[in-house]
């Protein structure tokens, strides 16, 4: 507690003097979510690292999102607490298969969940997150649309918007641990419960859910919900913001193993030492950055 608070009093002094924000996605540790300036979503934060005046952005989360923001703000200076905190599900898909899928089909459209990484996104055509997926693929005009790389959020969005997809196999390691089985059990336990879950998970799992969405509508929904017990179905970290919007309720997670290791790979610690040394830092090469960058605008862009 006492190692906690001097670390928060060196963390302020840091941020000034760099000049610098600290950005926090909602499935970080408290410690790191209680000092952000900002918590978000993948889509707010990326949103946020375009938007800021700050001269250092600080990216609490994976790797993949401490990219985008460096695409987003080239200018700008981005660090992370520590470069092991990568995605799995981003490593699922490689340049050269998603080269050969495109020369399969050439006209289709690409559609890249932001969970990638930039070389990947470098040969896309449109970014989405999973609070704007639906939204990005009608706003398509295609007769045919890759979708890179999860399965599960790709089935979901599929059976939304009634496109046809190519979808790429990859999956969270995380949300797809979630079972059939686990949600039964839950439900049994907590019969007033309504169950939430993040699109990530299997589709025969999403298909129980009282509500369906990415991590802000999930919190959204919560909040104003008039039901005071929640089953959720999503990365544990949310549990900080559901905690704290509505302390009256209660928040039950589906299963223990809903918890992102690389996500937790990040402290407090770290994310103090990191803006003492300035490292590391993101680099994207130009000529990958420069082609990313248009795939992520034209998500941002989309309401
Ligand atoms: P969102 O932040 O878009 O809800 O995505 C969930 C996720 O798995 C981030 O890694
Ligand atoms: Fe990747 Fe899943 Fe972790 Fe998100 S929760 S960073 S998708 S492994």
């Amino acid at each position: 507690q006492e190692q906690n608070r001097e670390l928060r009093v060196r963390l302020e002094q840091l941020k000034k003097e760099r000049n610098a924000i600290i950005l926090a996605h909602y499935y970080q540790r408290d410690e790191i979510q209680e000092v952000a300036d900002f918590r978000g979503d993948s889509f707010l934060l990326a949103q946020k690292a375009a938007e800021t005046d700050a001269e250092v952005i600080v990216f609490c989360g994976v790797h993949f999102m401490g990219e985008s923001a460096k695409i987003l703000a080239p200018g700008k200076t981005v660090i992370i607490p520590d470069e092991r905190a990568g995605c799995p599900m981003a490593d699922m898909v490689n340049v050269e298969g998603l080269r050969k899928l495109k020369a399969e089909h050439p006209n289709a459209k690409v559609v890249t969940y932001i969970n990638s990484s930039a070389e990947i996104k470098a040969e896309t055509d449109i970014c989405c997150t999973s609070a704007n997926a639906v939204r990005v693929i009608e706003s398509l005009d295609a007769e045919e649309i890759i979708w890179v790389p999860d399965k599960n959020l790709g089935q979901y969005v599929q059976d939304q918007t009634g496109k046809k997809m190519i979808i790429w196999e990859g999956y969270c390691n995380t949300h797809d641990m979630l079972t059939v089985k686990d949600v039964v059990e839950m439900r049994a336990k907590y019969p007033e419960a309504e169950f939430v879950v993040h699109p990530e998970c299997r589709p025969e799992v999403v298909a129980m859910g009282d509500f369906v969405g990415s991590t802000t509508a999930i919190l959204e929904y919560c909040r104003k919900s008039d039901r005071k017990q929640f089953i959720v179905g999503t990365e544990d970290g949310t549990g900080y913001q559901l905690r704290k919007d509505s302390p009256d309720k209660e928040f039950f997670f589906a299963t223990k193993f809903l918890v992102c290791p690389n996500m937790k790979v990040n402290n407090l610690k770290k994310l103090v030492k990191c803006l003492e040394t300035m490292k590391p830092q993101i680099y994207v090469p130009p000529a990958v950055a420069d082609k990313a960058r248009t795939s992520l605008e034209r998500m941002l862009q989309v309401r």
